[in-house]
């Protein structure tokens, strides 16, 4: 019997009294997984952005401590004003993401979906992990090697959350379709560490220019014009794997996967577009904030590439 069927066994039927409490939370499970997977995947997209206010509103040390917010209290006291409020509201959506994530476990798991609720429990663990992170921003005063790695672990959190989406929409994937030519993989697989370099390229744009999240936090010192360049020209590999990556999407004869790719190139066009308005008009922190949510949609888009790739399913 393959995991996949194994993981979509039924229970045994409801005795004669009809379905008992426990019966009627598996059928609640199975039926709320895939808008929890959803959930999961916007939640995490949103504190990308919240993380991003944080920093462009120059909160980053609203709260000056942690795990508490100041020596005396886990609350932020009025003479923080703004900067305390908006930190501390970051820290309290930690909470929300990591209930998301936890029914989402507990659901896969009574729903028998084993690998997703393995998924789930990696993005669960990723929830405390990322609060623990950014307590090491604080207290290192936002050194902006750790606020990159911190959005880093959030941006591969979203690429999580879309392979979780994938395993459960598309459970029969990679068994029941022979998989893709090497090609085909091996291109998707070239977009995505590529998509990968170039968004960890932008994070040390942002180490090196002016929204550090606080006026006396630390700067990698590197010349932001000259890895704005460099961050640039990644993207332009990027886009131009992808391009090729269409084509191929497009002989295999697989419509969901050439959907995926011209998706990420839409996402692609729109992000660049993006970041260079930002970059010719002094980063203005509206764009800059859209630019984090467009990374946050490119690394969902990268992950629904390969996922598509890799998990071949049945015809669309
Ligand atoms: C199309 C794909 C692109 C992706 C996936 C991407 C991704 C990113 C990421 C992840 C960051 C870091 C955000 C942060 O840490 O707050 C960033 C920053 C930045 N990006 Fe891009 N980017 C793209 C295109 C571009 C292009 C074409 C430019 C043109 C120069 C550009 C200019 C910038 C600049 C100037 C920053 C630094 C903003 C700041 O100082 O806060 N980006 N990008």
């Amino acid at each position: 019997m393959t995991s996949s069927t194994t993981e979509r066994r039924d229970r045994p039927s409801a005795g004669p009294g009809g379905p008992t409490f426990l019966d009627r939370v598996d059928a609640a499970a199975a039926r709320g997984l895939v808008p929890l997977a959803i959930a999961n995947l916007v939640a995490n997209i949103a504190i990308v952005l919240t993380g991003g206010v944080v920093r462009l509103t120059g909160s980053g040390l609203g709260c000056p401590t942690w795990p508490r917010c100041t020596d005396e209290s886990y609350v932020p006291h009025g003479s923080l004003g703004i900067h305390g409020a908006i930190e501390f509201g970051n820290r309290l959506l930690t909470f929300a993401l990591a209930l998301i994530a936890l029914l989402t476990f507990l659901a896969a798991w009574r729903a028998r979906r084993r690998r997703a609720a393995k998924v789930a429990f990696v993005i669960g663990l990723g929830i405390p992990a990322q609060a623990l992170i950014g307590g090491v921003t604080v207290l290192t005063d936002l050194n902006p090697w750790i606020v990159a790695f911190h959005l880093l672990v959030s941006l591969a959190i979203v690429a999580l959350c879309v392979r979780l989406l994938d395993l459960l929409r598309h459970p029969d994937a990679g068994t029941v379709q022979p998989p893709h030519a090497p090609v085909v993989r091996r291109t998707a697989l070239a977009v995505f560490v590529s998509g990968w370099v170039a968004l960890y390229l932008g994070t040390v744009v942002t180490g090196s220019g002016p929204h550090a999240g606080d006026v006396n936090s630390p700067r990698t010192g590197l010349d932001p014009q000259l890895f704005s360049h460099v961050h640039a020209a990644s993207v332009y590999v990027l886009v131009a794997l992808t391009g090729l990556a269409l084509v191929v999407a497009r002989r295999s004869g697989d419509a969901r996967l050439v959907r995926a790719v011209v998706v990420l190139l839409g996402v692609l066009v729109a992000q660049g577009a993006v970041g260079l308005t930002q970059y010719f008009t002094g980063l203005p922190e509206v764009l800059v904030a859209i630019h984090l949510v467009g990374a946050g949609v490119c690394s969902a888009c990268l992950a629904w590439v390969l996922v598509r790739a890799t998990r071949r399913t049945t015809p669309a």
